[in-house]
């Protein structure tokens, strides 16, 4: 039986040379592969036609919208998770629900083989590898960029001389991976760190210098998932959607950062995540006062780890795993209302609610009818500075000799 190889198909010029490219190197049928995860454009039906009238002997397509915000982008929300500070995961958490999916074409379709279509210098290709590994550790994996020298060159004299289906003369100078979660725009004018991105980059967010007048948001939380918005109940994927669109309007969610790449390599990446930044704002605005001290303090670590994790392409590891459940039980009373003005490119908190507040108005005001009882202070900062008053006792004592 011929063998067989499941593509991870996006419809661009890439992939779509990739398919027959991949069946002369190595004589195998092709299947591609396409996952929606909210990256907009063309429709599913459309890919499909077009991988078939590249080759691909199957076509399989998934809607995985739904999947994408449950599963990936709502756990990155409850572990407010910031790969170095800033950037909310946008591609790292697309490749394993691509990966899933990956897997099971290969097993539907019989194939022995998973292609994609990742360069060798980027985290993507360590993500799906990684994943695929764990998912199908009997699955190959193949690379034609990487492994099978497909150069942009090549893909577009090949595409013209096999007369695919694509088109090869729209020049895009960068390299864009979104979803519903977010934009990455790199490479090209941006390489230079220098280099202020120009206004073509946006695509999720309008300028915030021109935005229109201030938009006060309501979004309601039931244990770190967003339910309503401004009353009107949402399901995470409309949450995000909506948050992007009306966050987009005023510019919020836009980083521009020099990251550190898993490979070594320090890259620049312009990222836009409009409704992902509104929601983990005002996620980490209820925490607040929903999660107790030491538990808020841990989880920040907890979180930061996650995110370099998730980032590093251990999605499917058991580390990842364990911290989930750290993660999913610090969510247990992360219930309520968040009111957020979004304006000018910020999204500023400025008033929360909730039934499962541990804001004590009796403990923390300073008017008449505060409980708190201030003659027990003394003695607790007598004791809190206790060991570093010793040890300081001691330094004197040794450094007076
Ligand atoms: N640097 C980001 C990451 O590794 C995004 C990569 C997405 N690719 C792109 N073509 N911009 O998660």
């Amino acid at each position: 039986m011929t063998e067989r190889i499941v593509l991870a198909y996006s419809g661009g010029l890439d992939t779509s040379v990739a398919i027959g490219w991949i069946g002369e190197a190595t004589g195998a049928e092709v299947i591609a592969v396409a996952v929606d995860v909210g990256q907009g454009g063309e429709s599913l039906e459309d890919i499909r036609q077009r991988a078939l009238g590249c080759g691909a002997v199957e076509a399989y397509v998934a809607d995985a919208r739904d999947e994408f915000a449950n599963e990936y982008a709502m756990p990155t929300l409850k572990a407010n998770a910031l790969y170095q500070g800033h950037y909310p995961l946008v591609s790292a958490i697309s490749r394993p629900v691509i990966v899933k999916h990956l897997v099971k074409a290969a097993r539907e379709f019989g194939a022995t083989t998973v292609a994609h279509g990742c360069t060798g210098k980027g985290n993507d290709q360590v993500r799906f590898e990684v994943g695929i590994q764990t998912l199908g550790p009997d699955l190959k994996c193949i690379a034609p960029v990487r492994d099978l020298a497909l150069t942009r060159d090549k893909a577009i004299v090949y595409a013209e001389s096999h007369n695919l289906p694509i088109e090869t003369t729209k020049k895009n100078p960068y390299s864009i991976d979104q979803n519903v979660w977010g934009r990455a725009v790199e490479t090209g004018y941006l390489e230079d760190i220098w280099n202020a991105p120009t206004k073509d980059i946006y695509d999720y967010t309008a300028t915030p210098e021109f935005s229109p007048a201030p938009d006060e948001v309501i979004i309601s939380f039931a244990q770190g998932v967003p339910v309503a918005i401004d009353g009107v109940k949402v399901t995470p994927l409309q949450a995000i959607q909506e948050l992007n669109r009306r966050a987009g309007a005023q510019g919020v969610g836009r980083i521009d950062v020099v990251e550190d790449r898993l490979v070594g390599i320090k890259s620049r990446e312009i990222y836009e995540a409009p409704g992902a930044m509104a929601l983990m704002t005002a996620h980490k605005h209820l925490e607040d006062i929903t999660i107790e001290r030491e538990q808020a303090r841990f989880k920040a670590t907890v979180g930061q780890r996650w995110a370099e994790l998730v980032y590093d392409g251990q999605w499917f590891s058991p580390l990842k795993r364990s911290l989930d459940a750290f993660i999913e039980d610090t969510q247990q009373h992360v219930n309520g209302d968040i009111r957020m003005t979004m304006h000018g490119g910020q999204a500023i908190v400025n008033g929360r609610r909730s039934e499962t507040s541990l804001y004590d108005f009796d403990l923390a005001t300073y008017d008449t009818g505060d409980t708190f009882d201030q003659s027990q202070a003394k003695g607790f900062i007598e004791l809190w500075g206790m060991s570093s008053k010793v040890a300081s006792q001691r330094d004197q004592r040794v450094s007076g000799l």
